[in-house]
């Protein structure tokens, strides 16, 4: 059965092929469009995973979409609504303001610069009117639970009217293509478990949802047996850890749909003691296995504290309790269902320090994360659970599902510019040596990688010695982030370069967990070690890339560290390159010194150092 997956149309749109639960061809829209998490119907990728497979579009049998129709989302958030509105009425959490001032008086002084920040207790002055509006719509007793209701109604307006755009630009997309009769839909947390279970390899696994919203719910709870799912708990929007990071991030002055990951960064720098007593006070956690948080989408308390307390310490706070709060919810579920493998999927799972602590439960023999972990990947996760045929398979190999171009497309990319390149003869070697030199390289080569991560074949690589890079290359990719470059590892030297990596080394193939770096590590690769002391890695096997990992071991060969760092190869704000063409244009953007694509070598003629 021929099934094609689609996204959400709301941001970063997908299309995925699967065939009988196999995934053939998936890739998000933003990489044909070249516009980052490109809305609406995905129609690039679509022509482009029909094309891939050769399938004109009537072959298709379903069309899988993770989000009932406008209605029954409709219908679906008025109900949580009137459950929060209950809530809302009978918690009592306790004055904010003693609170505040004993979290006022546990600040630490801070002398060590942060790159990014003006100083190292740099708080979100927004001047006293604003300030003032903050504390009374953020915490007053009265005030807030004013405020605290008009975001909500607002968000649910603004979600109904969103659902039903999107059915609209769905069904007009599907018209065209003469797929409208086959479309079916889903509640929207069943395609983050179908995604992460059916890819995972496990015959038994607690499956863990989080995200923002989808039908209702924030998180879900599963067991997956023998190829089966049952849902356990539904995690009750807006009582969610998507929402509830949010609320940091556009705080900070970031985009929350986007830069989360800031955040993650930026809070291995603060103290979460000073103000994670403030948050929970906030958490009803009484019935166990769930969760409610008082005021989730009352974004203004969030603002008064990023206003008064330094931004690491705020920061530093949700992390550690969007850590506590998902650990506890895991922990009960694993004690309920003895389940001793967990899979996890849902934007929230993005956070790679809580997919760190969920891995470090005591009693977690297996972890997997879903590499597409956003609503990207519920697409593909809803049209696996539809094509489906029964059983346990063995788990995911790779994400390199997206489009591929041979060698003559890749001269014609680079003709075309009046590039000079060599095509050595030993190439793995060759750029180990230029990587060992200093030289900055973009490679790129096979097929493009699913999901957020550039996995090697569209990555930017460098050596790790070198701990600055993180300021230079950063400001010369256009980039402010906290958290250091990621690593490639090899993947026979990961317990050399990482503690407690069983259990959770396939989950780290896609980047999806940080672990604890061993002294080998903070030695050999500073770079990628954050102040923390962990690092995200990619571990790299040779039969998944070749190329990639020859590079690696012959860089070994010249330096003794197993480690590269990785990096997404885009320009500024842009997508991560798809085509020759994109891959010559960023590069010649003037921010890379070489570009190594399929066979061809080429430095660039401005080279910036
Ligand atoms: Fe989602």
């Amino acid at each position: 059965m021929n099934v094609l997956g689609l996204s959400p149309l709301d941001k970063d749109s997908h299309a995925s092929l699967v065939v009988d639960g196999r995934v053939l061809f998936a890739s998000g829209e933003e990489r044909y469009s070249r516009v980052k998490q490109q809305s609406g119907f995905p129609i690039k990728a679509i022509d482009a995973a029909l094309s891939f497979a050769r399938l004109a579009p009537e072959a298709i049998d379903v069309v899988a979409y993770p989000f009932l129709d406008a209605a029954g989302e409709r219908a679906a958030i008025e109900s949580a609504f009137a459950a929060d509105a209950a809530f809302e009425d009978a918690f009592e959490p306790p004055s904010l303001e003693p609170l505040l001032a004993q979290a006022l008086a546990r600040v630490p002084a801070r002398g060590e610069p942060i790159h990014g920040l003006t100083e190292p207790n740099f708080r979100m002055r927004k001047g006293a009117a604003k300030e003032h509006f903050y504390r009374l719509a953020g915490t007053h007793p009265r005030a807030s639970r004013f405020a605290a209701r008009r975001i909500a109604r607002d968000w649910a307006q603004r979600a109904i009217a969103d659902h039903e755009n999107w059915q609209r630009e769905l069904e007009a997309g599907l018209e065209r293509l003469g797929l409208a009769g086959k479309l079916r839909r889903s509640e929207h947390h069943l395609s983050h478990a179908a995604n992460a279970y059916y890819s995972s390899g496990f015959e038994r696994a607690l499956i863990v949802t989080l995200d923002g919203y989808g039908t209702g719910l924030a998180g879900s709870v599963s067991i997956g047996e023998g190829g089966r799912i049952e849902r356990l708990h539904g995690q009750r929007f807006p009582h969610s850890l998507g929402s509830f990071y949010e609320m940091v991030t556009s705080s900070l002055g970031f985009k929350p749909d986007r830069h989360a990951g800031k955040i993650v960064g930026l809070a291995a720098y603060g103290d979460p003691r000073v103000l994670a007593e403030v948050l929970l006070s906030r958490v009803d956690r009484s019935r166990s296995g769930e969760f409610a948080i008082y005021q989730n989408l009352n974004v203004h308390l969030s603002r008064r504290l990023a206003a008064e307390f330094p931004v690491v310490d705020v920061a530093a706070a949700y992390q550690h309790v969007l850590e506590v709060l998902a650990c506890d919810y895991v922990r009960e579920w694993m004690r309920r269902t003895g389940a001793k493998h967990v899979v996890l999927s849902g934007g929230v799972t993005a956070n790679v320090k809580m997919n760190q602590r969920i891995h470090e439960i005591e009693g977690v023999e297996g972890l997997f994360v879903y590499p597409n972990m956003g609503d990207g990947g519920c697409g593909t996760g809803l049209a696996m659970h539809l094509s489906w045929p029964g059983g346990v398979r063995e788990t995911v190999h790779d994400v390199y599902l997206g489009p591929s171009y041979d060698e003559a497309q890749m001269k014609s990319a680079l003709d075309e510019a009046g590039l000079r390149f060599e095509r050595p003869e030993q190439l793995a070697s060759f750029v180990a040596r230029k990587l060992h030199e200093g030289v900055v390289v973009a490679r790129f080569d096979g097929r493009m990688e699913y999901g957020p991560r550039a996995l090697g074949n569209r990555s930017i690589l460098y050596h790790g010695r070198e701990p600055k890079v993180n300021q230079w290359l950063n400001q010369r990719l256009g980039r402010t982030e906290f958290m250091p470059f990621a690593p490639v590892t090899l993947w026979e030297a990961a317990s050399k370069c990482y503690h407690r990596v069983a259990g959770a080394a396939h989950a780290a193939e896609f980047m999806t967990v940080t672990f604890d770096c061993t002294d080998f590590m903070k030695s050999t690769c500073p770079a990628a070690v954050h102040v923390d002391g962990t690092a995200r890695p990619q571990l790299i096997r040779r039969e998944v890339n070749p190329g990639y990992y020859d590079i690696l071991r012959e860089h070994e060969k010249l330096s003794g560290s197993p480690s590269l760092i990785n990096t997404s190869f885009n320009m500024h704000e842009e997508p991560i390159v798809a085509s020759p063409r994109d891959a010559v244009r960023a590069f010649l953007d003037g921010r890379i010194d070489a570009l190594v694509m399929g066979p061809f070598y080429v430095e660039n003629p401005e080279r910036a150092r």
